[in-house]
């Protein structure tokens, strides 16, 4: 039963006239009385099948005519090259079928149901997700996300980086109490983690290069195109670094994530309609890099209402960079709009010493990072200016009694990322089962 021939290989030259047996699923199926055309996928692609009445026993072609989208089967024929396509399509000599649909229940998600939903997604469609993966679209994205991924873990291990996993149950916020999911824990409060980044900090001067790929929580109520309750958080730290060596590795990583799906997917970027040019674009160009203070001028200049001191929500973060050609760095935020970690800017302690990664054509922020406050005074000091109590934070403070060193990091949402490169409207799209605070299901 072991698979070893697949759809992709029956497209080349050296395929034609051979005999081959291969596993699929029925994609869609029509028939004049005589002739059956069955278009069968795997996840490699689709190729057609012709079964003539007359070539295929009656029961074989009453059985394969009767299969409807979704049956599993395993197809025996000659390949044939076929005149109008240009491709090779399967001549049919025997069929079985090994996972037949019943007639009273058909597969749910139908050319109608995928057009209704133009591109995006529907109620129905997320409700019968476990389906939907099946689709050419998704199974597109998966395969985009699957790239992503390992072009993520080489660019680390390639530089010899760590890869280190910190626990989800944790005692405190790292952004903030107001996403924090609050989870019963044997008569205590645990809540689930933000980020990777307070424990990788503990671990900075064991390892000095680390990084994770993990989910990461956030009880975001709102629902956004780019927010999810549950999403893939790649993060790294590194000892010995300032702001600016952080960003050059956020900008060295963003850049090798392009160049990876351009060697590995581009047919896949394509058939979603994405400008491969504008990606080799990515891959090739620094980044450029303006302050918060300018952003926000040329916001107030947009006529957008932002004061000096305001986080960069979704609403100006897309005005902004609807007209970027390249990713953008945003610096030095002032100090009230971070988290307390963040690391004062020793010529004006108005700012920290950070930045956001934000991705063209409105997508917004794909990171978030920077320098750490590092001393233990320093710390204190930050966690007592933000009226948080220290004890959760106490393992966190002690790893700077210890011979503390500058050091910083960053977090990357790979969920956006992939939305930003696939051309995805909505983050939904590109994760399996997606979460936000309406759904848990399937
Ligand atoms: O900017 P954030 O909140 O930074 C941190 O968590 C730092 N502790 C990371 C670090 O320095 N190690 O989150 C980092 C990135 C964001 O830029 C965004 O891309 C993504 O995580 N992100 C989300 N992605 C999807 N859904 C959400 N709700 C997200 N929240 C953050
Ligand atoms: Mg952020």
């Amino acid at each position: 039963m072991a698979k070893d021939l697949w759809i992709s290989d029956l497209q080349s030259g050296d395929m034609v006239e051979q005999e081959i047996s291969i596993q699929g699923w029925v994609k869609r199926s029509r028939s004049s009385g005589k002739i059956i055309f069955l278009s069968l996928r795997d996840s490699t692609g689709s190729i057609q099948c012709v079964a003539k009445k007359d070539t295929l026993d009656e029961q074989k072609f009453a059985d394969l005519k009767s299969a409807l989208i979704e049956s599993s089967l395993v197809i025996t024929g000659t390949v044939k090259e076929d005149q109008r396509s240009g491709g090779n399509e399967i001549s049919v000599s025997d069929v079985e079928i090994i996972g037949a649909v019943n007639p009273e229940a058909p597969f749910p998600i139908t050319e109608s149901a995928m057009a209704a939903a133009d591109g995006g997604e529907t109620e129905f469609l997320l409700d019968n997700r476990h389906l939907y993966l099946r689709t050419s679209r998704m199974t597109t994205m998966l395969k985009i996300r699957s790239s992503v991924f390992g072009a993520i873990h080489s660019y680390f291990r390639g530089l010899d980086f760590i890869e280190y996993q910190a626990p989800c149950f944790v005692a405190g916020a790292v952004e903030g109490g107001s996403t924090l999911f609050e989870v019963p824990y044997f008569g205590r409060k645990a809540y689930l983690t933000q980020s990777w980044q307070l424990y990788a900090e503990a671990a900075m001067p064991a390892l000095e290069r680390l990084y994770t790929i993990a989910p990461s929580f956030r009880a975001e109520k709102s629902r956004t195109r780019r927010h999810l309750t549950e999403f893939w958080h790649a993060e790294m730290e590194i000892a010995w670094a300032g702001n600016d060596d952080v960003m050059a590795h956020g900008e060295a990583l963003v850049r090798h994530i392009c160049a990876t799906l351009l060697e590995e997917r581009s047919a896949e970027l394509e058939s979603l309609g994405r400008d491969l040019e504008m990606i080799k674009r990515f891959a090739e160009n620094p980044f450029p890099r303006i302050r918060y203070d300018e952003a926000v001028e040329r916001l107030q200049a947009l006529g957008v209402d932002i004061e000096w001191g305001d986080d960069l929500d979704y609403s100006k973060e897309k005005i902004l960079t609807a007209d970027f050609d390249l990713p953008h760095f945003l610096t030095h935020y002032p100090k009230v709009a971070k988290p307390f970690y963040h690391r004062p800017d020793p010529e004006d302690d108005k700012y920290v010493l950070c930045h956001d990664l934000l991705a063209p054509e409105g997508y917004g922020e794909i990171i978030g990072g920077g320098e750490r406050t590092w001393s233990e005074q320093e710390i204190l000091e930050r966690i007592d200016e933000e009226g948080t109590s220290r004890e959760a934070y106490e393992f966190y403070i002690d790893v700077r009694r210890y011979g503390g060193v500058p050091h910083g990091g960053f977090g990357l949402g790979v969920d956006r990322v992939i939305a930003w490169l696939a051309g995805a409207e909505h983050i939904r799209e590109v994760i399996p089962f997606p979460r936000d605070s309406r759904r848990v299901t399937p």
